[in-house]
């Protein structure tokens, strides 16, 4: 039972408000609660006051205080004008050039984009469908020349096929899918492996490249790592529990320090149906993931998506996957040591002692923040010698303590509540329901972790919390109840070390519109009415150090404004001034963002573009195939709207972000 009545089934689906599903109360301790409350109650009036009181904790105001030496802003571009319209917008004196777009051949042999006639075969060698992250691997180590890593992470049937819509009396209503439909749909899920170069200041496509390569949701992959071959992952056609068909939902991902693309399976629940047979090993499990979602139809053509018929198949997805872009003959891995749940992102970094560190946000309400160390160390002269890294090492889940500190607790088999007590029998077992071992460790409930960044240059690492409306009761990093706008966690890690198992944290941002206090917003007084911004969802630290965050969920009624990409400053007097580098056309979402390693270009991926438009009154109705809020960026008659990756350059070169 959900709260999602879209007029399509796959409409606004990323912030549909479902059922939370962590059953468990971890740190709503009561007494913290009512004084936390209470203290906001009595402060209440001065937004300013309010807000720091509020969020900030005294060993956080310590911390801050030694980070804040610097003034000034480190971003000096002219922001754009915050709004809703059928177009994007990027910052005067920059281009904002279409590179790829949904339906573009990516491999060799791929036909044009025929919308009217397309097939699962032309579809498994062109652009997918959702881009959302974008990573970039340098070939020779250049910024012009490199290969694009980009996930596609779902399909909107009613923005892609045409006669699924009928429209009566004003009521939009979408038929069901045909067998052909459902294949387009599995081939447009995945991710796009594309050379790239650029030629006289502009990105293109390098044709014919060996590297261009289609990663589907039939690709087939392995599974390694310590729940490799178990039982659990044991289905009729794949009695090994060791090869699976696929990947699903990739949302954001990551790129590893030997460059090998990470893509995470973020709402796989979502494409599976039926019900598990009474009393099944499972049950738990899945309740636990809010699975099967139900939200396709692909279990009416596909067996393996009915949980009726095949049980196990869904023990298969909530990975990260390792792929080699510089092979395009490679299998994919899933990295089963990374654990299972709705893995947002997986970014990482090299600690000092070259272990290597992968951070991954569990988007649902009431979910964690996770780490990964490697038990082995990055080898930068040897690139095949870090192939194996990911299989072996300790999965973390943070608990974010009142006084500002915070421990990262292990997910090891037989420490703590981890035990055969508990149901528990291996480490594979505490891998494959990484939540409710999570749960029993006492982790903090999250208001839906999106994307974590680390900033390799000074320790500390990002956490975007995009919203939380079901939180009633509040814990001290999650401090709003009924959080409609999110915030922004920073985590100082202990000494500076990315291995380390326990820090500090601070909130850098509450996010909202700061004219109105009820909201508490805390972006700086400097921070224009076009620089505020709720929804925080993906982000990038450059090669600066310096933070960019994209964003998903704003609109015209959420806050008068599209989705985009914001420029934030983290350090000194500046800290928490935000300002609008880009925004997308009506309906989208804001996912990337991926800056080059010389800064002269941010790469953004355009999600959705035209998935809603009936609050806007330049459309003021429901937006399908035939009649789109926006057919961007074609803007084509024949031509439905595609979601696409962008690259941003500042005109005549120079780095992004300055004037
Ligand atoms: Fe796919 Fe949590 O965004
Ligand atoms: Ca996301
Ligand atoms: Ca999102």
């Amino acid at each position: 039972m959900n709260e999602h009545t879209p007029k399509f089934p796959t409409q606004g689906l990323e912030n549909a408000e479902f059922e939370p599903v962590n059953p468990t109360s971890n740190p709503t301790m009561g007494e913290l609660i009512s004084r936390r409350f209470s203290r906001r109650g009595f402060l209440k009036g001065s937004l300013a006051t309010t807000a720091i009181a509020a969020t900030v904790s005294p060993l956080a105001l310590l911390t801050a205080e030694k980070a804040h030496a610097q003034t000034g802003s480190v971003f000096s571009f002219a922001e754009v004008e915050a709004g809703v319209d059928a177009d994007h917008h990027v910052a005067e004196g920059y281009d904002a050039d279409v590179l790829i777009r949904w339906g573009d051949p990516v491999t060799n042999d791929a036909p044009e984009f025929d919308p009217t006639a397309q097939t699962p075969q032309a579809q498994a060698g062109q652009f997918g469908y959702n881009n959302d992250y974008v990573g970039y691997v340098p070939l020779e180590g250049s910024s012009e020349h490199g290969l694009l890593l980009v996930n596609h992470e779902y399909t909107n049937a009613h923005l892609m096929f045409p006669g699924l819509v009928t429209v009566t009396d004003g009521e939009a209503q979408q038929g069901p899918l045909s067998e052909d439909q459902v294949n387009i749909e599995i081939m447009a899920h995945g991710g796009s492996i594309i050379e790239i170069e650029k030629v006289d200041g502009k990105w293109q496509r390098v044709a014919g490249s060996p590297y261009n390569r289609r990663i589907t949701g039939e690709t087939e992959m392995e599974i390694t790592g310590p729940v490799a071959g178990h039982d659990r992952l044991k289905t009729s056609t794949d009695d090994t529990g060791t090869m699976v068909r696929g990947t699903l939902n990739n949302c954001a991902g990551g790129t590893t320090p030997w460059g090998t693309y990470l893509m995470a399976e973020e709402n796989f629940h979502g494409y599976f149906a039926g019900e598990l047979p009474e009393g099944h090993r499972e049950s738990e499990n899945y309740a636990r993931l809010a699975a099967p979602g139900g939200w396709y139809e692909w279990h009416n053509f596909h067996d393996r998506f009915d949980v009726s018929k095949e049980p196990n198949e869904m023990n298969r997805f909530g990975w990260i996957v390792e792929v080699d872009p510089m092979d395009a003959s490679f299998m994919p891995k899933k990295r089963t040591a990374l654990g299972r749940f709705k893995h947002e992102g997986a970014e990482s970094v090299v600690a000092p002692d070259g272990r290597v560190v992968l951070y991954s946000g569990d988007d649902e309400r009431f979910d964690y923040v996770y780490k990964f160390v490697t038990a082995g160390t990055f080898n930068a002269d040897d690139r095949a010698a870090n192939m194996g890294l990911l299989d072996e090492g300790t999965l973390y889940v943070a608990r974010f303590d009142e006084d500002g500190s915070m421990e990262w607790l292990p997910l090891t088999f037989g420490e703590g509540p981890l035990t055969e007590d508990n149901g528990f029998e291996s480490q594979a077992d505490v891998l494959i329901e990484t939540r409710r071992a999570s749960d029993l460790l006492g982790a903090t409930p999250m208001d839906r972790p999106e994307d974590i960044e680390p900033n390799a240059t000074n320790g500390r690492v990002y956490v975007m919390l995009t919203n939380n409306t079901a939180r009633e009761e509040a814990n001290a990093a999650n401090p709003r109840i009924d959080n409609a706008f999110g915030h922004i966690v920073e985590i100082h890690e202990e000494g500076g070390d990315f291995a380390a198992t326990a820090g500090t944290w601070e909130i850098l941002l509450q996010c909202g519109d700061p004219e109105i206090a009820e909201v508490g917003a805390t972006f700086s007084t400097e921070t224009s009415e076009n620089g505020w911004f709720g929804m925080p969802d993906n982000c990038a630290v450059d090669a600066d150090g310096r933070l960019w965050v994209s964003t998903d969920g704003n609109s015209l009624a959420a806050t008068g404004r599209t989705d985009g990409l914001w420029a934030v400053d983290t350090d000194g007097e500046a800290r928490g001034t935000s300002k609008l580098f880009y925004r997308v056309p009506v309906g989208a979402e804001m996912c990337g963002p991926l800056p080059t390693p010389d800064l002269a270009t941010m790469f953004v991926a355009v999600q959705h573009p035209a998935d809603g438009g009936e609050d806007w009154d330049g459309h003021g109705r429901p937006s399908y195939y035939e009649d789109l809020s926006t057919r961007w960026p074609d803007f084509r008659d024949d031509m439905p709207v595609r979601p696409s990756v962008v690259a941003i350059t500042k005109q005549g070169g120079g780095k992004i972000g300055t004037a």
